[in-house]
């Protein structure tokens, strides 16, 4: 491990530093615990011992104390047993704690990220962080500290009693420690790669599952069932091998540890039976060391075990800190609300480049009214749902400026300008909840009455009442059981509930049959109504009633004008007219 790195895994620990600070009291009582748990158990050899050599070897038998040992070995043994396991309970219930109080942080953190962050990690591998990384730094807890620090207290506990039984025995049985150090450092050397290799090719199983679910109708019916069977076949295979591998690694550094403790006794019995025989060694103490040698490699033994833990929890705490880390590209300024938000949108020569030098709006220039209503044309990849996103701040332009109300976006404050923009994407996204719910957004302060009378005044209401509970039908995550038009509908429907200034519609490109066109038609027209309306437009019927139609290239504005206007100019509005790109609903 080279300088670099143990600074960074350092620096990684010190993120956790926060959450095992607020949890201390509970994690000294744990400690507390585990000291007497040492304790308790090691007490017990040295029970037996003083009960061979005092009341065993000896010639007269007394049966009373006998029976006095064997109690008092009884009741350390339930004193261990009880504390053993409150003191796990305890342990669990720290750990948990501070599990769920890092996944609370780390999705409230995810959630301040800009789009950017999701466009680069995928959904499988968020998911890998928040679920499976927090429960490797939860085994740190409950398993690594616990374990490590009985194991390590052990270990001084019983060389003290080692050395206080007999110096000599207990210097040569102190021989092995190196040894055992050594070898312990040669395997987690390597145990540490195989276990960044691991949990790399479970998050990569997961993220390929996570995106097959997603696709599944599009697999089914394309029928890559087969194809996509094994290359989920092939991220297994590789992550099993890479898991026995790591187990392999592990059950030959523990056989080998194990052996050399039973090698150990084995020389015990040797030179201390000679010892005993010989009268330098009583055969209570030698019994006594037999007892301890064993307790001995116990400890070296959990604490390797716990190694691969270690390991899990460098790597899950690594990628812990990163996402915490990570910075949301969207930053806020700090800025007031303009007093009166009158919903004028411009676009100052704005230029957008997702990737540097890809640039994929150059130098828009427009200026758009409050309440004018605009369409945008043009082919798909020309940019329209990028200009949008620049509105919304989704992403920041790359160059000039995106002004509301003569406010540039930045310096706005966040939420006051996404109070400001509604929005209807393409795809709507519902979530697990009630229609009701999904509407007003699990904000109970909203009243039914109010999203009923939405529902109506877009032409959802009809709908809805048919569904089983009505507004209390409970919708799954993707809606599958709702159409394309529906869902559009009850978006619409959010967007009057929620009231904003400037809505931007980005119409789905799907053809919908003539009625549910209507509808849509007229619910388009109902909500924007004293907005300022923003449309990606695929259907002739949108556009005409359209204040201005802004036609985009690659780019740039190319066109611009009302429906006419653009028709009697002949140019690419008139093209694209022409060749039936606008969806024309009535031929
Ligand atoms: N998040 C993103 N990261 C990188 N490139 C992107 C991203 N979103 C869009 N692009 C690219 O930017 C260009 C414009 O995309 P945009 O989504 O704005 O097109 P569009 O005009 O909305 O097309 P459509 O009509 O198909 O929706 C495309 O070349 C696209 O590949
Ligand atoms: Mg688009």
């Amino acid at each position: 491990m080279n300088d670099i790195s143990r600074h960074s895994y350092l620096s990684d620990f010190g993120t956790l530093a926060p959450y095992v600070k607020r949890f201390r009291l509970r994690l000294l009582l744990v400690f507390l615990l585990v000291i007497a748990v040492v304790m308790v158990d090691l007490i017990q050899p040295y029970l037996v011992k003083v009960a061979i050599d005092k009341y065993l070897v000896v010639r007269v038998p007394n049966e009373r104390a006998i029976l006095l040992m064997a109690g008092g070995y009884l009741g350390v043994v339930l004193l261990s047993f009880g504390l053993t396991y409150y003191q796990e309970i305890l342990l669990q219930y720290a750990g948990q704690s501070i599990v769920r109080a890092i996944r609370i942080d780390l999705f409230r953190h995810i959630q301040t990220l800009a789009l950017r962050y999701f466009d680069q990690n995928s959904a499988g591998r968020i998911i890998t962080n928040v679920v499976s990384d927090t429960e490797a730094l939860n085994n740190f807890f409950t398993q690594f500290l616990s374990s490590t620090l009985r194991g390590l207290f052990s270990l001084v506990l019983i060389m003290g009693f080692m050395v206080q039984l007999d110096l000599k025995v207990a210097l040569y049985c102190f021989i092995l420690i190196p040894l055992v150090v050594s070898i312990a450092v040669f395997f987690q050397r390597r145990m540490r790669s195989i276990n960044t290799e691991v949990r790399a090719r479970l998050g990569n199983a997961i993220a390929f599952l996570a995106e097959n679910l997603q696709g599944m109708p599009i697999i089914q019916i394309f029928r890559q069932e087969a194809k996509q069977q094994k290359r989920f076949d092939e991220r297994n295979r590789l992550l099993v091998r890479a898991s026995i591998r790591e187990n392999w690694y592990f059950l030959l550094f523990f056989n080998v540890t194990e052996l050399l403790g039973d090698l150990g006794i084995a020389a015990l019995i040797w030179f201390g039976g000679q010892a005993v025989l010989g009268g330098a060694l009583s055969f209570g103490v030698l019994y006594a060391f037999i007892g301890y040698i064993r307790r001995f490699f116990q400890p070296i033994n959990t604490i390797s075990q716990q190694m691969n833990t270690f390991q899990s929890t460098l790597v899950a705490t690594e990628r812990i800190a990163a996402t915490l880390r990570e910075e949301p590209d969207i930053r806020e300024r700090a800025g007031a609300v303009p007093p009166v938000i009158r919903g004028e949108v411009r676009f100052d020569r704005v230029s957008l480049a997702y990737r540097p030098g890809h640039p994929v709006l150059k130098e828009i220039r427009l200026e758009i009214r409050p309440g004018e209503r605009v369409g945008f044309v043009g082919a798909t990849g020309a940019g329209k749902s990028s200009l949008m996103n620049l509105v919304t701040r989704f992403y920041d332009a790359s160059a000039g400026r995106v002004v509301i109300d003569g406010k540039d976006v930045r310096d706005w404050p966040l939420e006051a300008l996404r109070n400001t923009i509604g929005i209807v994407q393409q795809d709507v996204t519902l979530f697990s909840g009630s229609v009701l719910d999904n509407i007003r957004f699990f904000q109970e302060g909203i009243a039914e009455e109010r999203v009923r009378e939405a529902c109506r005044l877009v032409g959802a209401e009809p709908f809805i009442l048919r569904l089983a509970q009505g507004y209390h039908t409970q919708l799954s995550e993707r809606a599958a059981t709702l159409s394309a038009g529906e869902r559009q509908l009850l978006s619409f429907a959010r967007v009057l509930v929620f009231d904003p200034r400037i809505l931007i519609l980005d119409e789905a490109t799907a053809s919908l049959d003539s009625r549910t066109e209507e509808v849509l038609q007229r619910a388009i027209h109902r909500v924007s109504a004293g907005r300022t309306l923003l449309v990606i437009a695929h259907r002739l019927a949108t556009v005409q009633e359209m204040d201005r139609i802004i036609v985009l290239d690659q780019g740039r504005i190319i066109e611009s004008g009302t429906h006419d206007d653009l028709l009697v100019r002949g140019g690419h509005y008139w093209q694209l007219h022409q060749s039936g790109i606008l969806l024309d609903e009535a031929v």
